[in-house]
């Protein structure tokens, strides 16, 4: 891992775009841990409190490893008033995360995302790259077991 991040860092030598090293760093690892932070600030000599600054203020950077698959839950206004914000609490209640976290199993990364685009099938949600639509929570509990999930669970 601290060669992935050398290297992105000797590529980007001599222009500071702390953004574009650590969205490289993401693209590379699946996220930025806490020793890339460390070596961007040896290497850049920016602190590591304003690159936590920079990684908690854009939802796009994750600090954690992500899970095996992602799963999207739609909150768009068409999904929301159809129940999405209903399966999202309910996935969040079930895997005992929050947002963006990955379950203890490291099976799923859950997060809430806006529009996916098909509103015209809300409730949606996305696992990896597949959407699922007219979603509720039985089918979504359906369909996570399906991928794996809940496995310590007795049916
Ligand atoms: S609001 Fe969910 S797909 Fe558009």
């Amino acid at each position: 891992m601290i060669e992935v991040v050398a290297e992105i860092l000797e590529n980007f030598k001599g222009e500071v775009s702390l953004i574009k090293i650590l969205q490289e760093i993401q693209n590379n690892l699946g996220y930025v841990p806490k020793e890339a932070v460390d070596e961007i600030s040896r290497a850049t000599g920016i602190s590591p409190s304003q690159i936590y600054g920079i990684l908690t203020f854009y939802s796009q950077f994750r600090l954690t490893p992500p899970g095996e698959h992602t799963l999207k839950i739609c909150l768009g206004t068409a999904c929301h008033i159809m129940g999405g914000h209903e399966i999202f609490e309910h996935l969040k209640s079930k895997f005992r995360i929050m947002d963006n976290e990955t379950t203890e199993d490291g099976l799923f990364t859950l997060s809430k995302v806006r529009c996916l685009g098909c509103c015209g099938m809300a409730p949606v949600i996305m696992i990896d790259e597949d959407i699922h639509g007219r979603m509720d929570i039985q089918k979504t509990e359906k369909l996570v077991r399906k991928y794996g999930g809940y496995r310590h669970e007795t049916v």
